[in-house]
């Protein structure tokens, strides 16, 4: 086995190095604290790995990213969301049989608990739908048992079907329309969207194209290996907490302007750009000037320093699906046009910044109606299969060990505590 050398204090230090099945390289500092009693510090974890796993496979530089080894150019192409959460979760692509036992199983359990139904009824119509949709994952806990292995691969089954009614029914509760269950004979995409959209006694039709659009976003969302929420969930479940609480807590995660929260932002940067009037160079500059806070949203990546695979696969079915339903979006050709100049621009340039899947996804979903606040939660419907095989993969894997970081304390050294009348 190779090894790496440190040099610590005039004493030299050898630790492992492993190499994953794609030639990646790391250096295992399991032993490092009680062999020289330092530890390392990596703010953000940009060089740090937390964990092997089988999942996921990313190359940054080369903009590579594949599910359990397929390339999601391919699988994008070839397979539905049903067959992405059953390969992430459980390793392999179904075959007929198997998908066909799948998607029974989804369809068996897609009806949400009444008692569910009565804690969702509570929130207030104006709720960030994220909010319902992590507290309503973590209540689940009360409603269906999750004690045991068996319990628990049961409630990847459940969560993979159910999280699709409580999306819908957060959308009902806000616009105040009579909820619409969940449909046995379509498939996941089409069955949203018309639990969605569905209006009694008013015709919805959802085309091919509409559901295939769906359909692909989700497959897209499936799973990224390491990222803030994926992380969270494999955090969460680290203690021993169950499913539903580690998932919710991924949500959570999530929801954040600077994770999957972006492709809200998109939107409104978008939105703001065409007030004025298209003029997209303000935004430009205030992205470049430090002091201003602000950030291209859907725009740079913590691992893709080349084009994230995701957003040119959505951008070409942006263009599809609008041209398909005949639909102009001034926000598509303003989204063009930004990421155009960017590209252009030395400053995202030098900095490797290219768009990410957030930058066109919104325009998918307002295409298909669905409102911007909602987009988060189509995010978190997607990544859900990959959640679950992280936390799979990690109760498995890591020997039950809890994730417990160290720190650097920078804090007072000791001191005495004054009594009340000392204190200034
Ligand atoms: C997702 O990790 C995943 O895999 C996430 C995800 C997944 O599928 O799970 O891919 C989904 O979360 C995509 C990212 C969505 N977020 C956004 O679009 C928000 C805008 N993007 C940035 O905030 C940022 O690019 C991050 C958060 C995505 C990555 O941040 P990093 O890796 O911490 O980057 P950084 O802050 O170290 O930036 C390096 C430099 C800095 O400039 P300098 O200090 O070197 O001068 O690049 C600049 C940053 O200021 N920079 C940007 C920028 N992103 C980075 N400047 C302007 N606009 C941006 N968007």
């Amino acid at each position: 086995m190779s090894t790496a050398k440190l040099v610590l204090g005039g004493k030299e230090h050898e630790l492992p190095v492993v190499t994953g099945s794609e030639g990646e390289v790391g250096i295992d500092i399991a032993s490092l604290r009680n062999a020289t009693s330092a530890i390392t510090l990596d703010p953000g974890y940009g060089n740090t790995g937390s964990c092997r796993s089988a999942v996921t496979f990313i190359d940054g530089e080369k903009g590579i990213l594949r599910y359990r080894g397929y390339p999601i150019e391919e699988l994008a192409e070839k397979a539905t969301f049903e067959e992405i959460c059953h390969l992430l979760v459980y390793g392999e692509l179904p075959n007929r049989k198997e998908l066909a036992r799948f998607k029974e199983g989804l369809a068996k359990h897609s009806i949400v608990h009444e008692g569910l139904r009565k804690i969702l009824e509570t929130y207030p119509r104006a709720t960030h739908p994220m909010a319902i949709l992590s507290s309503m994952i973590c209540s689940m806990s009360a409603f269906y048992p999750w004690e045991t292995e068996e319990d628990e691969q049961n409630n990847a089954l459940l969560l993979m079907t159910k999280m699709k009614s409580i999306a819908a029914f957060t959308y009902k509760q806000a616009k105040g329309e009579p909820w619409i269950y969940p449909r046995t004979d379509l498939g996941y995409a089409s069955d949203f969207l018309q639990m969605m959209f569905t209006v009694p006694n008013r015709p919805y039709a959802i085309t091919p194209v509409q559901e295939r659009a769906l359909d692909l976003l989700l497959v897209l969302h499936g799973d990224h290996e390491q990222n803030c929420s994926t992380s969270t969930v494999r955090m969460v479940g680290s203690s021993q907490a169950n499913l539903f609480a580690s998932i919710s807590a991924g949500v959570c995660a999530l929801w954040g302007p600077l994770h999957g929260g972006a492709n809200e932002e998109v939107i409104h940067m978008l939105q703001h750009i065409h007030d004025e009037h298209g003029d997209y160079r303000k935004t430009i500059a205030m992205a470049k000037d430090k002091k201003s806070g602000f950030r291209l949203m859907g725009f740079g990546h913590r691992v893709y320093k080349n084009f994230d695979p995701r957003a040119k696969i959505i951008k070409k079915a942006a263009d599809d699906l609008l041209a398909e339903m005949g639909v102009k979006d001034p926000l598509l050709s303003i989204a063009k046009d930004l990421e155009e100049a960017a590209l252009q621009d030395e400053y995202f340039l030098e900095r490797k910044l290219y768009p990410n899947v957030d930058f066109y996804s919104g325009i998918i979903y307002r295409a298909l109606g669905i409102p911007m606040n909602m987009f988060t939660v189509l995010f978190a419907m997607g990544r859900l299969p990959g959640w679950i095989a992280h936390w799979m993969e990690m109760r498995k894997e890591s020997g039950g060990r809890i994730h417990r970081p160290r720190q650097i304390y920078t804090g007072q050294t000791q001191r005495r505590v004054p009594a009340l009348d000392e204190r200034k």
